[in-house]
């Protein structure tokens, strides 16, 4: 490791540290009670995460030599974005959960409308961080990849397709739940891993191939957890998606396939970073962190 790439854990506490400062600044001026409460909702629900996204863009801009101040602002839309996620994701017409990052979700602490409307605003916020000075031209790709990542060919699309799932006649096949996990999940852990390549305007194919193995290895681990974790470690409760009658990776693989799997996954995301050579040591210690986390 070249003594300027920082190791993984100290990268990663800088990404939550940075997404908790930027979130500061942003939601901090309340010009009513309402806005107070909004404003309230959207920095709960972007404290307490692992900022595993944030610490993707901000090592992709360094490899790819983009300055911080810019970094920053892809990192905190991402974090935006993927908050918004989670509060709807835990809404009672979604999966109905209680416990996130450790806290009372955000339809419990505060009401389902705020719950609704704190995602919303962290949705626009996160294209209005793309929109920063700093990044000048830059923003454009990654406006149109982000809004590509988050909308019906992404992230939400995922989202339909696996709730569409649960009441489907016949179980998803491997196949299927790959398909759901690509948009679900692996959609903005790719635009994440391509962040700095495409700020750059130089090529992004290994960083998307990175990201795409990190992707699926990670929702493959999140699948475990759901089953091998314990809710006062992984902040959120657990068996879910058995309960749901979920098809999984682990429903469907076996438990020790699915770690077989998600391991295989990660030595592809390394291999996918060769090009990088030592300078990408945070990034291939983040793809062995996402199957041997805890949370
Ligand atoms: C959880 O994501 C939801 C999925 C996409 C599977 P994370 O495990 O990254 O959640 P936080 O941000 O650390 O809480
Ligand atoms: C949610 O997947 C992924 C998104 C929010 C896009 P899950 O429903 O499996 O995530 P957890 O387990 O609640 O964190
Ligand atoms: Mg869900
Ligand atoms: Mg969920
Ligand atoms: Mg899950």
């Amino acid at each position: 490791m070249s003594s300027d790439t920082p190791g993984f854990e100290a990268a990663l506490g800088r990404a939550r540290a940075l997404t908790e400062e930027l979130s500061g600044r942003a939601f901090s001026s309340p010009d009513s009670a309402a806005h107070e409460a909004l404003l309230d909702a959207m920095r709960y629900a972007l404290s307490g995460g692992k900022a595993l996204r944030a610490f993707l863009a901000l090592e992709s801009a360094r490899l790819h030599g983009q300055d911080e101040a810019a970094a920053a602002q892809a990192a905190f839309a991402v974090e935006c974005i993927h908050a918004y996620s989670l509060i709807h994701d835990d809404l009672p017409c979604m999966d109905d959960d209680d416990l996130r990052r450790g806290k009372p979700t955000v339809h419990r602490k505060w009401d389902e409308a705020t719950a609704v409307l704190a995602g919303d605003a962290l949705q626009a916020a996160a294209f209005e961080a793309l929109c920063h000075p700093s990044l000048g031209a830059r923003a454009v790709p990654l406006i149109r990849r982000l809004a590509e990542a988050s909308g019906h060919g992404g992230m939400v699309g995922g989202q339909m397709m696996d709730i569409a799932a649960e009441s489907a006649e016949s179980p998803l096949t491997v196949q299927g739940i790959e398909a759901v996990q690509r948009r679900k999940t692996g959609a903005l852990i790719r635009w994440s891993a391509s962040a700095g390549a495409v700020m750059a305007g130089e090529e992004a194919e290994p960083l998307l191939r990175y990201g795409a193995a990190l992707g699926l290895a990670f929702q493959i681990a999140d699948d475990i957890l759901d089953v091998e974790g314990d809710a006062a470690v992984t902040g959120k409760a657990v068996n879910k998606d058995a309960e749901a009658g979920k098809a999984t990776f682990v429903s469907l693989l076996g438990l020790d396939a699915a770690k077989h799997r998600a391991a295989g996954l990660v030595d592809e995301a390394c291999e996918a970073l060769s090009r990088y050579g030592d300078d990408a040591e945070s990034l291939r210690e983040a793809a062995r962190f996402v199957i041997s986390r805890e949370k």
